[in-house]
């Protein structure tokens, strides 16, 4: 029996696909499914969606070869590029695409045999200044990959860098993406994207005809109050400890915490090593039966200590309680764990260990 465990919402899924779908107007969904869907489980996050997906898009081929094995027929994109031949030549045989945006690279694959055709979607780069080609640069790589028999045009694509918050530059960007496509002459089944999930919510743009959603299909973004998205992943332990200390004493490592009375505390086994933030030490709370108890103390590998006193009586050893998503009227949202632990709602839920169990409810 798991005594920690993920739980993915399949209708609060459903229903963030359907709305993307809705704002994206028709466009082709390439659902970003990379690390691990943003740690909520890339198969069962997969398997939910592949019939309302144009493509995922994974991470690497590791990430592709793992989701081919469970989704045989899924159209798979890998965002980072396999570098040694072994690893390129695998990419190809096995069906999938990949993203682009070296020169150097993409001329090196043309000189590359491989047995099978390699399509490729090539990277723009236009302000995010992370990887992509210039736009005279971009000529160059559509000639090497016209000329090369075993490499194929499959998309072309830039990356917002400043969504949501700068809108201005991300016009910027999407004008010299507009100029690059408007003079470029692109086979018509040519996939044109840049939108990610605030593109495809504040900048829609008409020359694109796909989109990249990430966040928003695990319900996430933020300033989610004009939309409709829901989140979908819960966090859960189970209590394998309930203690009684006294006034004074101190809770978990280093003694962070000192009751400041008599009290009861609980451990639920789950800490850092299975991806719940260290530093939230001393500021989150756990759900139980719809009430706050608050963690106590630090944060350990595997453990965590909270306050159990107001539910002393009737919580006992093997009892359930919720330190992400909903338990009664009480709800602790991911961008609650990321406000108070100075980070992203994207870093909260990737660094949710891959060996938790995902359940699908
Ligand atoms: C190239 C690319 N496209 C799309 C996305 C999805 O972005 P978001 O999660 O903000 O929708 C990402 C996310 O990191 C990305 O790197």
């Amino acid at each position: 029996m798991a005594l920690n465990w993920i739980e993915i919402s399949k209708e609060a899924l459903l229903n963030n696909i359907k709305v993307i779908k809705e704002k994206a107007k028709g466009k082709k969904i390439l659902a970003v499914v990379k690390s691990n869907a943003y740690g909520h489980g890339l198969i069962e996050v997969s398997r939910i969606l592949q019939d309302s997906v144009h493509a995922f898009v994974v991470a690497d081929l590791e990430e592709g070869l793992e989701l081919k094995n469970q989704l045989k027929d899924a159209k798979i994109i890998l965002s980072l590029p396999p570098l040694t031949e072994k690893e390129i030549k695998e990419t190809a045989e096995s069906g999938f695409s990949i993203f682009a945006g070296n020169l150097e690279y993409i001329s090196d694959l043309a000189k590359m045999k491989l047995g099978k055709t390699l399509s490729v979607h090539v990277e723009i780069n236009t302000g995010m200044n992370r990887s992509g080609l210039s736009p005279e640069g971009l000529a160059k790589a559509l000639e090497i990959i016209q000329n090369a028999p075993h490499l194929s045009l499959e998309g072309i694509f830039s990356h917002y860098a400043t969504l949501p918050e700068n809108i201005n530059f991300a016009k910027t960007q999407a004008e010299r993406f507009r100029k690059v496509i408007k003079s470029t002459n692109l086979p018509s089944d040519t996939l044109i994207h840049m939108e990610n999930s605030s593109g495809i919510l504040k900048l829609l743009l008409d020359i694109t005809n796909s989109v990249r959603p990430g966040i928003s299909i695990y319900g996430l973004i933020s300033s989610n109050s004009d939309n409709k998205l829901q989140p979908i992943l819960s966090l859960k332990s189970t209590v394998i400890d309930i203690i009684r200390i006294h006034k004074g004493e101190g809770v978990s490592y280093d003694h962070l915490f000192k009751a400041p009375r008599d009290m009861w505390v609980a451990t639920i086994p789950l800490g850092y090593g299975n991806g719940y933030m260290w530093n939230l030490k001393g500021k989150a709370d756990v759900l139980f039966k719809g009430q706050r108890l608050p963690i106590l103390g630090k944060v350990c590998m595997n453990h965590i200590i909270f306050d159990a006193t107001k539910v002393v009586g009737y919580i006992k050893v093997g009892d359930v309680v919720t330190l992400i998503g909903k338990d009664g009227g009480e709800e602790i949202t991911v961008a609650e764990l990321a406000e108070k632990s100075k980070t992203i709602n994207y870093e909260i839920v990737t660094k949710l260990s891959p060996k938790l169990k995902r359940v699908v409810v």
